[in-house]
């Protein structure tokens, strides 16, 4: 039997909607924050596939979500391909300096991701349950590399895109270049589905979006494709208006797009031929429950009959009550 995720995808809608949440493992969870005391950082926790496959089926456990995410982060790509990675407490990730010329993927430092997918796949198999895969998108990724970790204004990044395009579209085909190659091995060590996290698509232009999202985005889609037709991709371009959204979902040849929540999911259905995914704000998460039901009762009616997985419009805010996940999650499998 397939899970009611992949059915979505085969063009066959579920009712209620299958589900599962951005950041479903995490700090929320007080079995995650005494996982990762034992882990010693979040570093080891990723790296570590018995601790990593727990953490992610931790929330799978305890919600009952159609899908779980493999636990790992979008930095593990960069820090492959040989830039010092550190997730310092409380001040978000910091990456190394390095020289375009010297950047060169070692897929052995990813090893144990590959390792903690079979264990999840073996798992999940047991519970009729989807398994998702992920990257960042390049764009995203190159951010993170060029400003050396978050960012709240993306200078150096979109001014090295703009003012160095063609040194700015070696460290993308890099990327790219990995980033096939880690998800074509997510596939197979089991991934059913993966998803593109392209966090930060919403600060380019127009032509800027064609050259750094869609175009590097349609590559590694194409060349997963040709490895593995079955696997469903997912893209999440968070943010970006309406037009580059249709552009988006029409030139990239994905299975499924996440909307957040300034998307409206009528627009969405009407406008974008491919399965959605969305699109609660996570922010709602943090408000009473009268609030959190009103707004997924909405949604779900909205998405009755339609190609649709319920999900949050970003990840699980780590100050969100865990009882008001696990209201949402009865409510809508009992919608
Ligand atoms: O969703 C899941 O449950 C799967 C695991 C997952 C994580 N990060 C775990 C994580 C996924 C899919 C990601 C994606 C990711 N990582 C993105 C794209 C989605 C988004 O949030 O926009 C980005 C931009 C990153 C990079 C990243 N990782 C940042 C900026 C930070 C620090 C900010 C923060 O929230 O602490 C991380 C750390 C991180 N990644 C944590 C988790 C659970 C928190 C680590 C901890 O302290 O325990």
């Amino acid at each position: 039997m397939q899970p009611r995720f992949l059915k979505v995808f085969e063009g066959q809608s579920q009712f209620p909607p299958p589900f599962w949440f951005m950041r479903q493992a995490g700090r929320y969870m007080a079995e995650y924050r005494a996982l990762r005391e034992t882990a010693g950082s979040f570093l080891n926790l990723c790296m570590n596939p018995v601790y990593a496959a727990e953490v992610t089926l931790q929330p799978i456990r305890k919600f009952d979500m159609d899908a779980a995410i493999l636990f790992a982060d979008i930095l593990l790509v960069p820090m492959a391909l040989g830039i010092d990675l550190k997730f310092e407490n409380g001040e978000g990730p910091k990456l190394g300096s390095f020289d375009i010329e010297k950047l060169q993927y070692d897929q052995t430092k990813l090893q144990p991701v590959f390792e903690t997918l079979k264990l999840l796949r073996q798992a999940l198999e047991l519970r009729n349950k989807a398994l998702i895969g992920f990257a960042g998108s390049p764009w995203t990724v190159a951010t993170y590399m060029v400003e050396g970790g978050s960012s709240k204004d993306f200078a150096k990044v979109k001014s090295f895109a703009k003012n160095q395009p063609a040194k700015f579209q070696k460290i993308i085909d890099v990327i790219v270049e990995a980033t096939i190659k880690y998800l074509t091995s997510q596939i197979d060590a089991g991934a059913q589905a993966l998803q593109l996290f392209d966090s930060w698509a919403s600060v380019l232009d127009e032509k800027e979006f064609e050259r750094w999202v869609i175009k590097p985005t349609g590559q590694i889609i194409a060349a997963l494709k040709k490895h593995n037709p079955e696997v469903k991709l997912i893209g999440f371009p968070r943010q970006v208006e309406k037009e580059l959204l249709k552009k988006f979902v029409s030139q990239t040849g994905v299975n499924g797009v996440s909307i957040d929540h300034t998307i409206n999911l009528e627009w969405a259905f009407a406008n974008l031929n491919t399965v959605i995914q969305g699109n609660l704000d996570p922010a709602l998460l943090l408000k009473s429950q009268e609030e959190i039901g009103r707004e997924a009762k909405r949604i779900i009616a909205a998405a009755k009959g339609k190609a649709f997985i319920f999900n949050l419009g970003h990840g699980i805010n780590q100050h969100t009550p865990v009882e008001n996940v696990a209201y949402l999650s009865e409510l809508i499998k009992n919608s």
